[in-house]
């Protein structure tokens, strides 16, 4: 064979595999990787601070186990399942999250339940078995200026609460050099619209229904003079 062939076909012989690893290697890096099986989900259900039982008379370990076990960890897995092959997949905070989809049509749905993980987890820790009572220091004179003194605080969070149409939250907040009672709807948390919440109450009939039936207003009032974590509230303070 002609020596001018032989080389033109080992060089083709060489060339044409390295060519085909550099195609692989390519697709390889521009692909998003697909989910390893068993691999961690992104988003995980937070422990819960007390005992399913810890808040009885006022929410029953009954209500706890729905409330906790099915609807907070539903708004996980729905989660997992919306950011799953996405850059939210990646250890980015639930806090981005809620914040760079809040106002955006396109992304409600990982809003909604990203919004629902937060705050029912912000919900846990704004209670605690033998709450209720009154705050101390700061946090008390801020209300006293807020809203006149703890009393008119505690109507007025009602009245929010029971006032909410529909599903939704009331929530205590830091609001520049003042506090404010805001209630919110559906999945919608302070957090977007830079607002700082300091405590909150689930006013979804899924809270209290089993306990109270339609009775919201006894709810939140048993929240307010039992369960409400004044030491959690004082700890999300801003200086
Ligand atoms: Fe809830």
């Amino acid at each position: 064979m002609n020596p001018h062939v032989i080389e033109l076909w080992s060089a083709i012989c060489i060339l044409v595999p390295l060519v085909g690893m550099a195609v692989v290697a390519k697709a390889q890096q521009s692909a998003p990787a697909p989910a390893a099986p068993g691999a961690a989900s992104a988003f995980t259900l937070p422990a819960l601070p007390y005992p399913q039982e810890a808040l009885e008379p006022y929410i029953s370990a009954k209500t706890m186990s729905f409330h906790y076990g099915k609807h907070h960890q539903t708004y996980v897995d729905n989660l997992n399942k919306l950011v799953a092959g996405t850059p939210w997949a990646a250890g980015v905070p639930l806090e981005t999250i809620i914040v760079d989809c809040a106002g955006k049509a396109d992304k409600a749905a990982v809003f909604n339940n990203a919004a629902q993980v937060w705050n029912h987890a912000f919900f846990w820790k704004s209670m605690k078995p033998g709450g209720g009572g009154q705050p101390t220091g700061r946090l008390m004179e801020l209300i006293g200026k807020s809203f006149g003194s703890l009393d008119q605080f505690k109507a007025a969070f009602l009245a929010a609460g029971v006032g909410q149409f529909g599903s939704g939250w009331v929530w205590l907040v830091q609001d520049g050099n003042g506090l404010k009672i805001v209630a919110t709807p559906n999945a919608d948390s302070p957090l977007a619209h830079g607002q700082t919440a300091l405590l909150t109450c689930d006013v979804w009939e899924h809270a209290y229904y089993l306990d109270y039936q339609n009775r919201r207003k006894d709810f939140v009032q048993a929240f307010l003079d039992h369960l409400a974590n004044w030491d959690f509230a004082t700890s999300q303070m801003k200086p």
